[in-house]
């Protein structure tokens, strides 16, 4: 219902046309603005002046399109004529406040509607401006209101983020296989697709995958982190792609999910091998063109996340044995990483003790050689927890052979050979191998192998040096 007053407020609110000023402010405004106005000639001039001012802005007629569009999108400010003529403006706020995470409303009021946007504040409102709106006026509160929005948006993300984080170790690997590894990190890192991490448990993969975060375009926004084994079907659902209000019992408010709170930062999804069929169809499609869909909402929302998976388990097997979703599978694996089991690469082991003890450590030559001879089913964590584990026993900061695992402490030199198969080595471990198993052969006699390698003596001692093979 129009009085005559609000009829009167709307001939006033002939704008008043500012041009823009280049200052401080105009810098860096990285931000969604919606802009819900029945008036042609205001949603014009307001929506030209803050693009210029380098805002994102879309434009909605009236309230109704205005609540589609927040349904898809997650608009930062919304700027909210009191006085809309298909639904009061009130109303259209009190349904955005029923969004999450909630845009900064900034409503317009003329004479009539002061009172009725003093109320809005009260209503979860960020601002209010009164008509004639000024141009510059309007931008300052947007710039203001979109900063209230950042350090809102930073803190629910430090807020996922802070219980996850963990100190980060030092990420060392001398063998070529490592080496290749740091590279691609480094290629990797540079590209916005996703990334498949496979390796077996402890090899490393959560490492990996923070380090192609720091070193990508987004190493300054947060990496967010989840666990598919850890989570019922549903709630992983629910913590990816969020959920809407009353979507199933329990769900007593909206909440976004990972992949909207992750927007514009980087995803791992660890023991991504762990996902059911249909989340693996949410994910693919959210890879393929940015939509992704709260459980319980028929709205599509847009995102853009890099995403990085890791998972132990073999997953060309599970595509073959219809385990897992081959278009998923492809999708991932355009770029993939493959971290051989430490026993593998054994060249790595005296960096990783090093690593582990610290300098002010020393480490006996026969607990060396077990270690680098062992086999290593857990792989890096294992070294590290029996490094742990031996630093505690140890008197002075020495570990001798007494502080290890007895496993670890009998293990003898024939278990490299037994565990490797041998279509899971590259050449360069072939290569380890063969001159391992030579040396083994000759009973360690250095002037032996080398003869049974071809090889002279300097040549072997470069190789043995090069596999650490004592
Ligand atoms: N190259 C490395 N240099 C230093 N530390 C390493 C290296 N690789 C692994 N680690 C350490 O070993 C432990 C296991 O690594 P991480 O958690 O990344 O393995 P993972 O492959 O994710 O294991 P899981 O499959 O069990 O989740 C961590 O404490 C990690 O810091
Ligand atoms: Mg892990």
């Amino acid at each position: 219902m129009q009085t005559s007053n609000s009829v009167k407020t709307r001939k006033n609110s002939k704008l008043q046309r500012i041009p823009p000023e280049t200052n401080a402010l105009s810098k860096n405004v990285d931000l969604d603005l919606l802009v819900v106005n029945d008036q042609l000639d205001f949603r014009q001039s307001a929506s030209r002046y803050l693009k210029r001012m380098g805002i994102r802005v879309v434009e909605a007629t009236c309230g109704e399109e205005a609540l589609n569009l927040t349904d898809k999108k997650n608009f930062d400010v919304v700027i909210l004529d009191i006085h809309i003529s298909d639904m009061n403006g009130i109303e259209v706020l009190k349904k955005l406040r029923e969004r999450a995470p909630m845009p900064k409303v900034i409503m317009l009021a003329g004479g009539g509607t002061i009172a009725n946007a003093v109320d809005s504040i009260k209503l979860g409102a960020y601002d209010f401006i009164t008509k004639p709106v000024q141009l510059d006026n309007l931008f300052r509160a947007v710039v203001l209101a979109s900063e209230k929005k950042q350090l809102e948006k930073e803190n629910a993300q430090l807020k996922v983020v802070l219980h996850r984080h963990e100190k980060r170790p030092n990420f060392v690997g001398d063998s070529p296989a490592m080496q290749e590894i740091f590279r691609v990190i480094e290629r990797t890192a540079a590209s916005d697709k996703p990334v498949l991490i496979q390796g077996e448990s402890g090899t490393g993969k959560e490492l990996v995958a923070r380090a192609i975060h720091q070193s990508s375009p987004l190493a300054d926004k947060p990496l967010f982190v989840i666990n598919c084994a850890a989570l019922a079907e549903h709630l992983l659902d629910s913590e990816l792609f969020g959920h809407e209000k009353g979507a199933f019992t329990g769900a007593v408010a909206a909440k976004p999910g990972l992949f909207e709170i992750a927007d514009g930062s980087t995803l791992f999804i660890d023991e991504f091998g762990e996902m059911s069929g249909a989340l693996q169809a949410k994910l693919l499609r959210v890879l393929e063109d940015g939509t992704m869909r709260r459980v319980g909402s028929i709205t599509q929302r847009k995102v853009k996340v890099r995403v990085i998976a890791a998972t132990n388990s073999d997953l060309e097997k599970d595509v073959r044995e219809k385990k897992f979703r081959e278009d998923l599978y492809y999708r991932m694996n355009v770029l993939a990483i493959k971290i051989p089991p430490l026993r593998m690469r054994n060249g790595d082991i005296r960096q990783l003790v090093k690593a582990f003890t610290g300098d002010d450590w020393s480490v006996d030559d026969d607990v060396m050689k077990k270690f680098i001879n062992y086999s290593w089913p857990g792989n890096v964590r294992q070294l590290q927890n029996a490094i742990e584990r031996a630093k505690v026993l140890a008197d002075e900061n020495r570990i001798e052979l007494a502080n290890i695992p007895q496993a670890i402490a009998e293990s003898d030199f024939k278990e490299i050979t037994e565990n490797a198969n041998l279509s899971d080595l590259d050449l360069e471990s072939l290569n380890q191998l063969h001159v391992l198993q030579a040396y083994q052969r000759c009973s360690k006699n250095k002037t032996k192998t080398a003869k049974s390698l071809g090889i002279n003596r300097r040549s072997l001692y470069r190789l043995l040096e090069k596999y650490s093979i004592e």
